[in-house]
């Protein structure tokens, strides 16, 4: 039997977050929307004797980016699959502008306004930026392709996003890291979602390429979607995210504004030292209603 215990009571003599000025910061926080678009509640998801998920709630607001951190095998992926309709849970519920849903496949999230992008970019390095928006789902015009219109809807999604691209004829085997990500997320772009989920966007990037995508990031949530963006660098998260979410073994370990939050309570949440994070994240759940 497992051992660990949780602190589910703020004690009383429980002293202030640790609250100092974040580097990277310089935009305003955006006005905080009353209303998750998509919500889960106590979700689970098991592989054989692996509990990957275990009874997570998490919502994601418009008009902001969710920063989800967590050490390695922590859940993270799974639960950005399970958003992407990649895995089904085992149990537990998701809502959408707070009414039930399932998303039982990746076209049924795009159906719903839900788009992803993993970590393993699923691009043909041998076609062009063009070619690899519209795979599989190519316009066709009079029974031939219609690539001035494909041309002409890359040229708007990467001008939408802010991404710095060169031309759309590029192959992308000739793009920089952050420019493949950059595609990708016109790919997932395509049919206006809503909700973006990056699982680890700035993995394997230079640092200038970072800097390319946590800007288009902040574009996303700028222009109003839901961003959630895994990452297992702090200073990206530090710099992006609304709202930080810790997560630990399968369960969500602490949730706080990115603004309330010190770096020494963050990698407490992450290793499972019981901090003020990981406190107030076990109170406030006691006290959540139902949906
Ligand atoms: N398709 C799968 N089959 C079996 N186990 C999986 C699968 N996907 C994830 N897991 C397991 O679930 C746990 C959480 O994985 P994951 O969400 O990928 O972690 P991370 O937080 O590093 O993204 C890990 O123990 C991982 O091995
Ligand atoms: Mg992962």
């Amino acid at each position: 039997m497992s051992t660990e215990i949780w602190t589910n009571k703020v004690p009383a003599d429980a002293g202030p977050l640790d609250v100092r000025p974040l580097p990277n910061r310089t935009d305003p926080v955006p006005t905080a929307p009353s209303a998750p678009v998509l919500s889960l509640r106590r979700v689970s998801k098991t592989f054989g004797r692996v509990r990957a998920l275990d009874t997570v709630d998490f919502d994601i607001f418009a008009h902001e980016v969710v920063g989800v951190v967590g050490d390695n095998a922590a859940g993270k992926s799974v639960l950005a699959k399970v958003i992407a309709g990649i895995h089904q849970p085992d149990s537990g519920e998701l809502y959408l502008d707070g009414k039930p849903i399932t998303i039982p496949s990746p076209s049924a999230a795009h159906g719903v306004g839900i788009a992803a992008v993993f970590q393993e970019l699923a691009l043909c390095d041998n076609l062009d930026v063009v070619s690899n928006l519209f795979l599989g789902r190519e316009l066709v015009s009079n029974g031939r392709l219609d690539e001035t219109a494909m041309e002409r809807i890359t040229a708007q999604v990467l001008g939408r996003i802010g991404a710095r691209m060169p031309p759309v004829r590029t192959k992308v085997a000739g793009l920089s890291g952050g420019q493949r990500q950059s595609t990708a997320v016109a790919r997932a772009m395509l049919g206006s979602p809503r909700v973006v989920v990056l699982d680890e966007p700035t993995s394997s990037l230079s640092i200038a390429q970072t800097a390319e995508v946590l800007n288009l990031v902040e574009h996303l949530r700028d222009s109003g979607h839901g961003v959630m963006m895994i990452s297992h660098s702090l200073a990206d998260i530090q710099a992006v995210a609304d709202r930080l979410v810790v997560m630990r073994h399968g369960r969500i370990n602490g949730e706080a504004p990115m603004t309330d939050v010190s770096y020494e309570d963050i990698i407490a949440a992450i290793t499972g030292v019981p901090n003020e994070l990981t406190r107030d994240y076990q109170a406030r759940a006691l006290l959540r209603e139902p949906l």
